[in-house]
């Protein structure tokens, strides 16, 4: 139902998601609730990073803008149900189930994230909340969920929000929440909409700002529809240290001045690869952000390392095949061990081959998944 909207807005929406909203804009301005009882179901996707969010300001606010990808087929599915409580507790009321079993351990994360979201969305206190969730992707490889996890928990608050207010318009639902989504994790404002997503404040990306991602404002070269991403399982573990430590290690970093600044002006490099379709710009724009990313991680203090020596051996293969055949594949990395491969879809064939004869060897029970570009996050009844 919500697509189908969304088509009937298109033209509004073009013209109206040039108009950033700013922070009072999100503050609910309230009205009694008639629900009682409802459910939403909404599935979100991943995202892949091509200029990196690395280093952040309170509240989640991002230290340089940043540009991924969304993923086709890495996504979380939500269902939220609630009911209106019957008596005056001002305590948050939430269970949550993933794969069909009730998980106490993922309540404070949310707790937490209702805490912060509050002031935006004050009905929270009225309702007891189900939230019944699944990711497509395996749980241990080292792919993390809370990107497609805290986007598809947003996009059902909205939902149960314009349940509230029918005069919403379809561009503020998705504008606040990617707002919503990035208070619980930063890279999950780019997991709402659109295939290629800005988050971040940039002088030449029109509409950008650090309050919520916005769908890339121009039109990407054919050679990036249906993008491949191929993503090498190296390390199926979790990570030693987490992201919130990651980015907090870049407050007082010897580098950051010169690195934020480097991702505006790596950000407005790929927005001209990513309009004129220079595949060699492009590549070397995105292995370098991959590798600026992990060389903070090691000039930090303390330092450390989340790259393992496969990490590295796919790397050297990536480049030792790239000169041999000219094809244009690179890799990016995540905060973990994982390789990202990125590649047009016209090489899919020869691309596979050479996973395939070379590079699963390196991969935890040579595993890797297959993805490409997505649309973005869409609305499903069950
Ligand atoms: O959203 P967070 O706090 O998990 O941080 C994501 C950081 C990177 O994945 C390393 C980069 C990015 O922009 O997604």
């Amino acid at each position: 139902m919500r697509k189908y909207y969304y088509f009937l807005n298109l033209k509004m929406l073009i013209f109206a998601s040039k108009i950033i909203l700013k922070l009072n804009d999100f503050i609910y301005s309230g009205h009694e609730s008639p629900i009682e009882s409802v459910s939403f179901s909404w599935s979100a996707p991943s995202n892949i990073a091509l200029i990196k969010y690395w280093g952040k300001k309170e509240p989640q606010l991002p230290a340089n803008p940043s540009i991924s990808f969304t993923l086709n087929n890495c996504k979380t599915e939500t269902t939220l149900s609630v009911e209106k409580k019957n008596n005056d507790d001002t305590n948050f009321s939430v269970e949550v189930f993933v794969d069909g079993k009730l998980k106490e351990d993922f309540k404070p994360k949310i707790l937490s994230f209702f805490e912060r979201i509050v002031l935006y969305q004050p009905f929270l206190k009225e309702y007891h909340f189900k939230i019944e969730t699944h990711n497509t992707f395996p749980h241990s490889s080292g792919i993390a969920s809370s990107a497609s996890g805290m986007a598809a928990l947003a996009l059902c608050l909205m939902s149960l929000e314009e349940a509230q207010n029918l005069e919403m318009t379809s561009d503020f639902f998705y504008k606040k929440a990617s707002f919503l989504a990035r208070l619980g994790s930063g890279s999950a404002c780019r997991s709402v909409e659109s295939e290629v997503v800005v988050w971040g404040k940039n002088k030449s990306i029109k509409g950008s700002t650090d309050l919520y991602g916005i769908p890339f404002p121009y039109k990407i070269h054919p050679k990036f529809i249906n993008y491949q991403d191929t993503i090498l399982l190296v390390d199926k573990g979790t990570k030693q240290v987490s992201s919130s430590v990651g980015h907090s290690l870049m407050d007082n970093h010897p580098f950051a001045v010169h690195r934020f600044r480097q991702a505006h002006q790596n950000l407005e490099k790929i927005t001209e690869s990513l309009t004129t379709g220079n595949l060699d710009d492009f590549i070397s724009i995105v292995e370098s952000e991959a590798l600026t990313l992990h060389s903070m991680m090691m000039t930090s203090q303390p330092y450390f390392i989340l790259m393992k020596p496969n990490t590295l051996k796919i790397i050297e293969k990536v480049w030792e095949f790239r000169k041999e055949t000219s094809l244009p594949i690179c890799f990016t990395l995540d905060a973990g061990a994982n390789v990202h491969l990125l590649y047009p879809e016209f090489v899919k064939g020869e691309i596979i081959n050479f996973i395939e004869n070379e590079l699963t060897q390196f991969c935890e029970n040579n595993s890797y998944i297959c993805d490409s570009l997505g649309l973005g996050a869409y609305q499903f009844s069950i």
